[in-house]
């Protein structure tokens, strides 16, 4: 037998050396290398299993019919699956504590098993009083819904195995133990560990198996990256503490686009879809007032529309403030410097605060354009034309791009009744005879024609 060789690899993003390394050359993290334990045990389970049941196959001996697909009946839950859950598939679901991803995936559980599903919740966090507790918040729940308050993965394997459900939840992996490892749970040995072993599990057994796991303060799935290749699908649920609003994004998926979402508002009764994204981001908007700006924002295949709001006063620091809400600080920083530049405004000497409302966060290039005439109509104090949207990507040159699938946003705003429509040049010349009448539309170049909007 080959003598068991001792490993180490980085806390943060899971990169594996023969020895220990001070600096992580993967993510550059000072002192997170750690000792892996000894790999032998997970490993050579692993192995003998597999040597077992496995030989090689041509191509063609290889079943082709479309995956097997269970309905959660939740349509914005389906629809960022690719269209069900796939029989057999390791799903990770990340977010922030408190999200919302045990709610969500109780609710998952509860209707799947309304249909006669047999489903499985295995909960390290939470007490079975607590799980029943959330639960008579969500409604009624069958008896194909089973509940396991269990940390240690052999007993939930045999369980599993035992019971053979179509459906098993592990809620959270960062309490999981697998006893035969000295590390702590939430280590990145067991998570790693415990991850591989679901996998065999779902792939053995045919069980579509979801696992829960936090997202640490630097923004990755505790024992992180490493995860994300290990599962089929990666679906991270995320929203602004202060709004309902919750979204649900894939990052990866073996088995659909991962360019879905899906959109949740968290009620006192659980977890809602919201089928007009659109409507819902407006709602509570003040109309015709300086600094706030309604956008088009592509999310996957859907247009909505959300509110950029821009406060710009004159500083009392030394310092200028600058914070954004919602979407990033270093594009705001950056269009900030090409407005000083290339319009001219004094800016540098000016507070900004923005905010996407309603929750959303936008990354987007194409809010360029909204943001930016969000932070002059809030520089200027003046409004802009009333019923207005404006999208459209800016340059360092001030000039304004071209974005993505400009028709369907224009589209979208005219079916929530807005009039006028600013957005590049180009897209106004490439689609002008596809685009909805009704709409006054104003076409920019470039950021120095911005100034014939206000009066
Ligand atoms: P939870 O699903 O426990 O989050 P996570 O598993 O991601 O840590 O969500 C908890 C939050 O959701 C909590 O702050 C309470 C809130 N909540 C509601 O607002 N309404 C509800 O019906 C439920 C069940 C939870
Ligand atoms: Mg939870």
């Amino acid at each position: 037998m080959a003598k068991a060789k001792t490993i180490f690899f980085c806390k943060e993003c899971g990169l594996e050396s023969g020895k220990w390394l001070g600096q992580c050359p993967g993510c550059k993290a000072w002192d997170s290398f750690v000792e892996a334990p000894k790999e032998a045990t997970g490993g050579r389970r692993s192995g003998a299993r597999s040597l077992q049941s496995r030989k090689p196959v041509t191509l063609k001996e290889v079943r082709m019919e479309e995956e097997e697909r269970l309905c959660t009946g939740m349509s914005e839950l389906d629809r960022v699956l690719g269209g069900g859950i796939v029989v057999g598939s390791l799903v990770l679901v990340g977010g922030d504590p408190g999200i919302g991803k045990s709610t969500l995936l109780l609710q998952m559980c509860r209707l799947v098993s309304a249909g006669g599903t047999s489903v499985l919740y295995v909960s390290g966090e939470e007490s079975l009083r607590q799980i029943r507790m959330r639960a008579t918040r969500i409604g009624e729940f069958s008896d194909h819904l089973k509940l396991l308050a269990e940390t240690r993965l052999p007993v939930i394997t045999d369980t599993v195995t035992e019971l053979k459900p179509a459906v098993v939840i592990i809620d959270s992996i960062q309490t999981m133990v697998d006893p035969e490892l000295e590390s702590a749970p939430g280590s990145v040995g067991q998570v790693r560990e415990i991850t591989s072993a679901l996998l065999r599990l779902a792939k053995e057994e045919e069980i579509s198996i979801f696992i829960i796991g936090h997202v640490t303060k630097e923004g990755q799935v505790a024992g992180p990256r490493m995860l994300e290749h290990m599962v089929d699908t990666v679906l991270y649920f995320e929203g602004e503490s202060v709004s309902s609003y919750r979204v649900l994004r894939a990052v990866k998926n073996r088995f659909g686009s991962t360019n879905e979402i899906g959109v949740f508002e968290m009620l006192s009764t659980g977890l809602h879809e919201v089928e007009n994204p659109s409507e819902h981001m407006l709602m509570g908007m003040p109309e015709g007032e300086p600094g706030s700006v309604v956008t088009v924002t592509l999310e996957g295949t859907r247009p909505i529309l959300v509110e950029v709001q821009a406060l710009i006063c004159r500083t009392s620091f030394q310092l200028p403030r600058r914070t954004a809400v919602g979407t990033d600080y270093n594009r705001l920083n950056l269009l900030m410097a090409v407005m000083e530049r290339r319009l001219g405004v004094q800016l540098s000497g000016c507070d900004a605060y923005i905010n996407v409302a309603g929750g959303m966060r936008v990354t987007e290039p194409a809010l360029d354009l909204g943001m930016v005439l969000a932070i002059l109509s809030g520089y200027r104090n003046q409004a802009l034309p009333v019923r207005s949207v404006a999208f459209g990507e800016v340059g360092l040159t001030g000039e304004v791009r071209s974005v993505s699938q400009s028709r369907l946003r224009v589209r979208e705003a005219a079916k929530l009744g807005y009039t006028t429509c600013i957005l590049p040049q180009a897209d106004l010349q490439a689609a002008q005879e596809e685009l909805p009448d009704g709409i006054t539309y104003i076409g920019i170049k470039n950021l120095t024609e911005l100034k014939k909007l206000f009066h």
